[in-house]
């Protein structure tokens, strides 16, 4: 009884947000969501069974060269006929929540040209019944990266206004059929990432790049970029709108987005490399998040991109204040820090933007190193900058909800390890338990934070890195698609049952 009564004290002058455990000192409220994270593309396999359509990464993975290990995701974990099992290892863990996507091209294989596709509705009705029977709520995803190829092919998708009808129309389906039993929706996953990677760099679909960034030999439009996000930002909110007035009554969930953070250290102490980082999180996580929460884009990107920067016109504006989200989802992993290039040279190769004016560094400008290095050349070390991104979001948004719908470690496997090495992964363990222990301090400050994903549960198909990169709470012999449990998996579950003591 005093035990509770101080604990209670505790929760008042720590001033929690939502209702706090209350025997046990945990910071993570009673029903906190702890899951592991998955998309359709990355796990399914499955590429072109029961009537399922071809996706922009199914053909973008069949082009030689496109892959580093020219694997491709045409049978992945082979989850469309593994789930059951893949159910079972959930289970085991005893997370209450399962983030996946659903294959847009396996539900619309013409997208809304076409029929829709029976088997693929069964497919994820399957799924979420089995995830429910054992009391996994799902958290779903309606596009993770993976679009039908027709859409690119019609008319290239994102950078056409008409790709807000299909998504809308795709939505509707999802809503109607899975909305009864989904209560968490995602519109897309990390657009911000698609459209880097997609419309300026050039490494994924559609592979198109702007001259003005990076090694770009065949540069398209400076502006396509903008243009594809804009599309992005306005197929969301007609997907929300459409949920808020047609579904959300009466089924009861609730939607947002999900965005790759990352956290930006300045390169010093200077103003100038302040400003940088600053610009470097508009560039990247406010450029989609400002719009659909403010209704605008943040004001330095309309100073420094001009007419490249499409505007949204009244009736959008209204409908984006109008249809906020109910949560954002947090993708991090990692921080960079950002050098100012406007006053003062950056190296070359640094991945400097001539038009926004800064570059990303591994190490300050003394040469102080972000945090340990790991065998994925993107992927440092830095558990602080969890908390910094979750207090910055707090903050910028007025403590909207959050989700950590992703964070995790991945490594590239030495071909000559054993079993042994394979499954003691003592640095994914150290790598998620000071990632929760930062996000641990963000929540005790006030951060209304509701549920974190491990990415992944599994090891899957890694984009351009192909099987090589291995982010699983299990392992997965691509050979024999066997699953084998890590070290962090059995880690992971005595987390949960530490933290989440009613389950
Ligand atoms: C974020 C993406 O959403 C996911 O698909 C990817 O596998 C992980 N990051 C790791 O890179």
């Amino acid at each position: 009884l005093c035990l509770s009564a101080f604990m209670g004290a505790y929760s008042r002058t720590e001033n929690l947000s939502m209702n706090q455990n209350s025997e046990s000192s945990s910071p993570f409220p009673s029903n906190f969501l702890f899951g592991t994270a998955t998309s359709s593309y990355q796990v399914e396999g499955a590429f072109s069974s029961d009537g399922k359509g071809l996706s922009n990464w199914d053909v973008f993975t069949h082009k030689p060269g496109k892959i580093m290990d020219g694997t491709n995701g045409d049978i992945a974990d082979d989850e469309y006929h593994q789930y059951q099992e893949d159910v079972g290892l959930m289970e085991e863990i005893g997370v209450n929540s399962y983030r996946f996507s659903i294959s847009w091209a396996r539900i619309l294989p013409k997208g809304r040209f076409g029929k829709v596709n029976k088997q693929g509705l069964d497919y994820y009705d399957r799924l979420i019944n089995a995830l429910l029977r054992k009391g996994i709520e799902p958290f779903v995803t309606l596009t993770h990266f993976d679009i039908p190829q027709e859409l690119e092919d019609r008319y290239q998708s994102w950078l056409s206004p008409k790709i807000q009808e299909d998504f809308k129309y795709y939505a509707d389906i999802c809503f109607k059929k899975f909305g009864d039993r989904v209560k968490y929706w995602v519109t897309i996953n990390e657009p911000n990432v698609a459209v880097i990677r997609g419309y300026r760099i050039g490494i994924w679909p559609p592979s198109r790049c702007s001259a003005s960034f990076g090694n770009c030999s065949h540069g398209n439009s400076e502006k396509d970029p903008f243009v594809a996000a804009h599309n992005l930002i306005l197929s969301h909110v007609s997907a929300v709108q459409l949920y808020r007035t047609k579904y959300q009554k009466k089924q009861g969930g609730e939607i947002g987005i999900v965005m790759d953070a990352i956290w930006f250290e300045p390169f010093s102490n200077s103003l100038e490399d302040k400003l940088a980082a600053e610009r470097a999180q508009s560039f990247f996580l406010n450029w989609f998040l400002d719009p659909i929460i403010l209704g605008k884009y943040p004001s330095e990107m309309k100073e420094i991109l001009g007419q490249d920067l499409p505007e949204f016109s009244k009736y959008e504006v209204e409908k984006l204040k109008k249809n906020g989200i109910d949560f954002i989802g947090v993708n991090h992993y990692t921080s960079y820090y950002a050098k100012d290039c406007f006053f003062s040279e950056c190296e070359p190769g640094s991945g400097a933007s001539k038009t926004e004016g800064f570059a990303l560094y591994v190490h300050d400008k003394n040469g102080i190193s972000l945090g340990d290095k790991t065998t994925v050349d993107w992927l440092y070390v830095r558990p602080q900058g969890l908390e910094k991104m979750v207090t910055y979001l707090k903050e910028r948004y007025n403590n909207l909800p959050m989700f950590i719908t992703e964070n995790g470690y991945g490594e590239v496997e030495d071909p000559n390890s054993t079993t042994r090495d394979i499954v003691n992964d003592v640095q994914r363990v150290n790598y998620l338990s000071s990632y929760l222990n930062s996000l641990a301090k963000a929540i005790r400050k006030g951060a209304d934070v509701r549920g974190y994903f491990v990415w992944s549960l599994l090891d899957n198909f890694e984009w351009k890195y192909g099987e090589n990169v291995r982010f699983g709470l299990h392992h997965v012999d691509y050979g024999t698609l066997n699953r084998t449990r890590r070290l962090s998996a059995l880690w992971y579950k005595h987390f949960i049952a530490q933290n989440l003591p009613h389950k």
